[in-house]
């Protein structure tokens, strides 16, 4: 690369080098979109406000088409409209009149349903208009499941069918979460996704990962010489991955009575951040190799049995409570949900990575609804020094603590221990750290998760997407627990107030090791 056109240009600052970042633009070539549930929720909210923002910012080609598949009537111009709508109303940034033509003139819309061949003929046809074919005469085209899951066997089947996974089509396949229910019927799908589309085709979305800062997690541990030396079972004494939501379920209660906590967030969110904070270094920085060392990470996580189960994992459902000053119903009072339920809203536990850089290092996950604040956080708890020199004001020895704040601080910051001014030999806790807004000059933009994996998958970089072994490993993580659950009841549910940090089990669960949660 020539000096010209770099991305990134070094000056030297006395002695450190200080980087421009240039804005970086892709060479987006002609493509083409179908969102099966083309006018859902997830479509309206995220993925086409994020479509027409991607439009301007990153100058999509003249040649590109965005096709909404649903059952309703309804014609190019209405879809335009609920579209121009949604934008209006969940976008980041307001309709640009410029971006929004060029964008509208590519939206088009096919009514069907999902078992009707004939929607898929008219799609087949729909797509030879409008998508450009590829020097190589193939046409390039993402199908974006943006559906329950019980639709997908018919969609696959029937894209199948009309010839559109192959020939002239070179599709890419985009699938939300849930993706399965337990490891059986995750491998289930994937090979019924396997029938019709290469693995290298198939980008399985976990919005955690296009987070920047959960992306940073690899990029604080493999750019930087002095934590990696740190980073195991001889200096750290425990982590701590925290994801603790305010929001409740959220009129989500027929997803959310099935699904639970453990479904919901630690089987994907969780996995994924214990995953990046475990794993050895990638030989490259490629799909596949990271991919990989994931993998490599669920396998070596210790299994657990019923014994295990009930004592070192901790379920909870929230009951009423206040949540920021605001008055907020239980669980079981929420619309649609069982006066009965057994369904988590909170989940504790500990585990252990069986290998040999983390033997005998407990890792406690934590997530919950109706929590006091929103807060996802991992914590690296370094061992003690072997001494203890100085005294300390008060009682609790604070060890070094290394915080990759995810949301709402997008930070990091390490906990030292400094000498207190003054005559005595006082031991003071301290912080140094980093934050994004606060350190990074110029005007930052943080691309929201699915711009980046939007853009991602356009690319064609699997990078930040789950594979096939990767989904069935996490599952297996979890399956025990689950199976667990759900065969037993919860004694005392609902047993955490709304606007708390879970059940006390939760803090003993910790406590008992001489270990506590962190708090904010
Ligand atoms: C989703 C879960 O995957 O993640 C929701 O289904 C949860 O229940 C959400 O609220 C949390 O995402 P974020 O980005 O707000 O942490």
């Amino acid at each position: 690369m020539s000096e010209n056109n770099s991305d990134i240009s070094a000056v030297n600052a006395g002695t450190s080098q200080s980087c421009e970042i240039l804005p970086e633009k892709f060479n987006i070539g002609p493509f083409t979109m179908v969102i099966f549930g083309g006018s859902g929720d997830l479509s309206k909210r995220k993925l086409l406000p994020t479509l027409h923002h991607l439009c301007y910012d990153q100058n999509f080609p003249d040649e590109f088409a965005v096709i909404g598949f649903a059952s309703s009537k309804r014609s190019n111009e209405d879809y335009r409209g609920i579209v121009k709508k949604a934008i209006e109303e969940f976008g980041e940034e307001p309709v640009r009149r410029e971006c929004w033509e060029k964008f509208s003139k590519n939206l088009f819309y096919i009514s069907g349903d999902f078992d009707d061949e004939n929607s898929y003929r008219e799609l087949s046809r729909l797509l030879k208009e409008v998508t450009k074919t590829t020097e190589k005469g193939t046409r390039e085209i993402i199908y974006y499941m943006a559906v329950p899951p019980q639709f997908l066997p018919e969609i696959m089947e029937k894209l199948s069918l009309c010839n559109l996974c192959k020939g002239m089509f070179k599709p890419r396949l985009i699938v939300e979460k849930p993706f399965g229910r337990d490891r059986a019927s995750a491998a289930d799908l994937n090979n019924l996704i396997l029938k019709a589309f290469d693995e290298s085709q198939v980008y399985r979305i976990d919005h955690y990962l296009g987070k920047e800062t959960v992306q940073n997690i690899m990029f604080f541990r493999f750019a930087n010489s002095i934590f990696e030396p740190l980073w195991n079972r001889r200096y750290i004494d425990h982590v701590q991955i925290t994801v603790a939501e305010a929001i409740g379920i959220e009129n989500r209660a027929r997803f959310y009575e099935k699904a639970g906590v453990v479904r919901d967030i630690v089987q994907n969110h969780m996995m994924q951040l214990l995953a990046l904070v475990a794993m050895e270094p990638p030989i490259g920085f490629e799909a596949d190799y990271i991919r990989n060392e994931k993998v490599k990470v669920y396998r070596t996580i210790r299994p657990m049995n019923g014994e295990y189960i009930d004592k070192f994992t901790i379920r909870g459902q929230y009951g009423a409570g206040t949540v920021n000053g605001k008055e907020v119903p239980g669980y079981r009072d929420e619309k649609d949900t069982f006066t009965d339920s057994n369904t988590p809203t909170f989940f504790a536990g500990r585990f252990y990575i069986d290998n040999w850089r983390w033997a005998g290092v407990p890792f406690y996950l934590r997530t919950g609804k109706r929590l006091k604040k929103r807060i996802t956080e991992i914590s690296i708890h370094f061992k003690q020094p072997p001494l203890r020199l100085f005294s300390s004001g008060c009682e609790i020895r604070e060890p070094n603590i290394l915080v990759l704040g995810i949301q709402p601080h997008e930070e990091i910051s390490l906990h030292i221990g400094v000498k207190h001014p003054g005559i005595g030999n006082q031991l003071y806790p301290v912080n140094m750290g980093f934050n994004y807004e606060r350190d990074l000059q110029g005007d930052v933009h943080f691309p929201l998760p699915y711009e980046r994996l939007l853009l991602d998958c356009i690319k064609g970089d699997q990078t930040l997407f789950a594979r096939q072994d990767g989904i069935e490993e996490m599952w297996s993580v979890v399956d025990p627990i689950i199976e667990r659950w759900e065969n037993t009841r919860a004694p005392g549910f609902p047993n955490y107030a709304a606007g708390t940090w879970g059940p006390e089990r939760a803090d003993e669960l910790i406590q008992i090791e001489d270990r506590r949660w962190r708090t904010w």
